[in-house]
C-alpha cells in the first residue's frame, strides 16, 4: 500500500448542502466544481463526496436506487465526469462513497425480491414468520424496529436503519460480485478512492433469532465474515493501493488494526466513534450530557498509542454529516467560538491518522439553532423527536435535545457569503440556514489573516513539510489537569509537543517543560498557563 495518504487531508463534501448551481436550492455536482479552487486553497489532497447515486432519499442519498447513475437532482453523468478530470487537473483526487451495507428499498434488486424472484430474494435477508412475530424485536438505527414485514410473501426483512433501507445478504457470492461491479466501474472513470459506509455491519452472525433484544448493529458489528469480505473486495477489484477508508459502527480497536494494517489487504484507514460517544448519557444519544473529557482522554490514548504499536492507521476527525457541530459541543459558540474551534482543529490534525475536514469546519460553523420540529429534515431526527415525545417529554424539551444531537445540525448549507441565502443559492435552500451566516462565512474568513480558515490551511500545510506529524510515535502526556490534554510525537530527532486547554477557563498543567519553537498556536505570548481554549504546538529542542 502507498503511504502518500499519511501526510494528506481529506475534505468531506455533503453535496446537497455544498453549492447550488442552477437555483433549485439544493447543492449539486457543478456547485462542486465551481469551487474547486476554494478547496485546492486550503492544501487538501483528497475530497470524499457523500452519496450523489440515484436514491429515493429517505436518507438523503444512503439509499441507493442505482449505483452507477447520478441522481438528476445533484447533475448528470458528463457533471461527474468533468469533476473528476477538473479534480484530478489541481491534484485532488476523488473519493465516492459506496453504501453496501443495504441499498434502497426501490432498487431493482429489492424490487425484484418484493415480487418473489427467489435469485433476487437472496440478495436480502428474509426470514419465515407471521405477520404479528417478527424474528427479534432488534431495534433498527434511526428508532424502529430492524424487521419488516412483506405480506405476498408472508416473509420478514432485515434493515439496520430506515424500513426503506433493506440489508443485502453478503453470503451470497453473486452479491459480492455485483458490488465489486460498481466499484470497477467508478475506478473505471478516474475516481481515486472510497468511502465504504458502515462497512463493518455487512456480515451478519450466522443466528438471525438470537438474542430476542438490543440493537441490530450490536449484534451485526465485526461480524464472522467481515474481514474476509472487505479483503476479497479490496483484492479482486485491484483498489488496495488507493486511498479507502471504511466507516466503522461500534467497532474495537483490535479490528480496527486489522482492518488498516496493510499485511491483511484489507483498507487504508478506519473511522471509529468511540470519542463521540463522551457526551451521551448511559450511551443514549438522545439523552444530554456535558463532555466527559476524561473519557475523551482515555479514548485518544488507547486508540492512539494502541494504533500507533501497529502499522494499523485510523481516519482522524471531529465532523461528518452525522455529526453536531464540534465547536458547538466540545467548544464555544460565543466568546471563544475562533479560539475553541482552532484549538480543537489542532488537536485533531497532529495526530496520527489522516485527517478529516467536513465542510464549513474550516470556517467554524455551528449548529442550526432550528425551534421548530418542522425545520428539521432528517429522518432519525423526525423519529427520534416523537420517541422522545411518548418518552413523556414536554416538546421544548425534545426541541432542545435535537438542537445538540440532530445530523440535521452538520447539513445546513455551506456558508460562502454574507449575501442572500449565504451564498449557497440563488433559490431557496432545501434546509435552513443558521443565522449567524452573516458573520461566519468563507468570504469574510478569506481577508482575515486570522480566521479559522487561514489557521486550517496553516494545519494541513505542516502535515506535508514536517514528516513527524504524519509518520511518529505518539504518546499522551500526564498534564495533572482534566481540561488540558497533551501528547508528543517523536520521528528520529523531530519532536512536537501538543497541548489543548478544553476549556473556557485558565488552565495551568504540570510535568512538561517547554523549550523550543512554537510551531502553531491560537495566543501570542507565555504558555505557563493555558488560556481558555488555548492550543499549543511546540518543536521541542
Ligand atoms: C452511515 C452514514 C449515515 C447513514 C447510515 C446508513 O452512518 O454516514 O449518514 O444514515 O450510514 O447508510
Ligand atoms: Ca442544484
Amino acid at each position: 500500500m502507498l503511504d502518500k495518504y499519511k501526510s494528506s487531508t481529506v475534505y468531506q463534501i455533503y453535496i446537497k448542502s455544498f453549492c447550488d448551481s442552477n437555483g433549485d436550492g439544493i447543492g449539486d455536482l457543478n456547485g462542486i466544481r465551481s469551487k474547486l479552487p476554494y478547496i485546492k486553497s486550503l492544501g487538501v489532497d483528497y475530497i470524499w463526496i457523500t452519496p450523489f447515486f440515484c436514491s429515493p432519499m429517505v436518507d438523503n442519498g444512503y439509499d441507493v436506487s442505482d449505483y452507477r447513475n447520478v441522481n438528476p437532482m445533484f447533475g448528470t453523468m458528463e457533471d461527474c465526469e468533468a469533476l473528476i478530470r477538473e479534480a484530478d487537473a489541481l491534484g485532488i483526487g476523488l473519493m465516492f462513497d459506496m453504501v453496501f451495507n443495504h441499498t434502497s428499498s426501490k432498487h431493482e434488486w429489492f424490487r425484484k425480491a418484493l415480487a418473489g424472484d427467489p435469485e433476487y430474494m437472496d440478495y436480502y435477508i428474509f426470514r419465515d414468520g407471521d405477520k404479528d412475530t417478527p424474528p427479534t424485536e432488534w431495534a433498527a438505527s434511526f428508532g424502529t424496529g430492524a424487521w419488516d414485514y412483506v405480506p405476498s410473501l408472508g416473509k420478514w426483512y432485515l434493515h439496520l436503519f430506515a424500513p426503506e433501507q433493506p440489508d443485502l445478504n453478503w453470503e451470497n457470492p453473486k452479491v459480492r460480485e455485483e458490488l465489486k461491479e460498481v466499484i470497477r466501474f467508478w475506478k473505471g472513470k478516474g475516481v481515486k478512492g472510497f468511502r465504504f459506509d458502515v462497512l463493518n455491519l455487512i456480515s451478519k452472525p450466522e443466528s438471525l433469532s438470537e438474542p430476542k433484544t438490543g440493537s441490530a448493529v450490536r449484534f451485526c458489528k465485526d461480524g464472522r465474515h467481515v474481514h474476509e469480505f472487505i479483503r476479497e473486495m479490496v483484492t479482486d477489484t485491484g483498489i488496495e493501493d488507493m486511498i479507502t477508508v471504511g466507516e466503522m459502527a461500534s467497532t474495537t480497536l483490535e479490528n480496527c488494526i486489522r482492518y488498516s494494517s496493510p499485511a491483511s489487504h484489507e483498507l487504508s484507514m478506519c473511522f471509529n466513534f468511540h470519542h463521540l460517544k463522551v457526551d451521551y448519557k448511559d450511551g443514549d444519544k438522545f439523552s444530554l450530557m456535558p463532555p466527559d473529557l476524561k473519557m475523551l482522554r482515555d479514548y485518544f490514548k488507547e486508540w492512539q498509542e494502541g494504533m500507533a504499536k501497529t502499522d494499523g492507521w485510523s481516519a482522524v476527525f471531529w465532523c461528518n454529516h452525522d455529526q453536531p457541530r464540534i465547536v458547538s459541543r466540545f467548544g464555544d459558540e460565543g466568546q471563544y467560538w475562533k479560539e475553541s474551534a482552532k484549538m480543537l482543529g489542532t488537536f485533531v490534525h497532529f495526530l496520527r491518522g489522516t485527517p478529516y475536514i467536513y465542510q464549513g469546519e474550516e470556517l467554524g460553523m455551528t449548529n442550526a439553532h432550528y425551534t421548530s420540529i418542522d425545520q428539521y429534515d432528517d429522518v432519525e431526527a423526525i423519529n427520534y423527536y416523537n420517541i422522545l415525545l411518548k418518552r413523556g417529554q414536554s416538546q421544548a424539551e425534545a426541541l432542545n435535545v435535537l438542537a445538540q444531537r440532530a445530523r440535521d445540525n452538520s447539513r445546513t448549507p455551506m456558508q460562502w457569503t454574507a449575501g442572500e441565502n449565504a451564498g449557497f443559492t440563488t433559490g431557496k435552500a432545501w434546509l435552513g440556514i443558521p443565522e449567524n451566516y452573516t458573520s461566519i462565512n468563507a468570504e469574510s474568513e478569506e481577508s482575515d489573516s486570522e480566521s479559522i480558515l487561514n489557521y486550517y490551511r496553516q494545519l494541513v500545510k505542516l502535515r506535508k513539510e514536517y514528516p513527524v506529524i504524519s509518520e511518529g510515535s505518539i504518546e499522551f502526556l500526564e498534564t495533572g489537569n482534566v481540561y488540558v490534554m497533551a501528547y508528543e510525537r517523536r520521528l528520529g530527532s523531530e519532536h512536537l509537543v501538543v497541548i489543548c486547554n478544553f476549556s473556557g477557563q485558565d488552565q495551568t498543567f504540570t510535568g512538561i517543560a517547554l523549550h523550543g519553537e512554537v510551531l502553531i498556536g491560537n495566543y501570542s505570548g507565555s504558555h505557563k498557563m493555558m488560556k481558555p481554549y488555548e492550543a499549543i504546538v511546540m518543536l521541542v529542542k
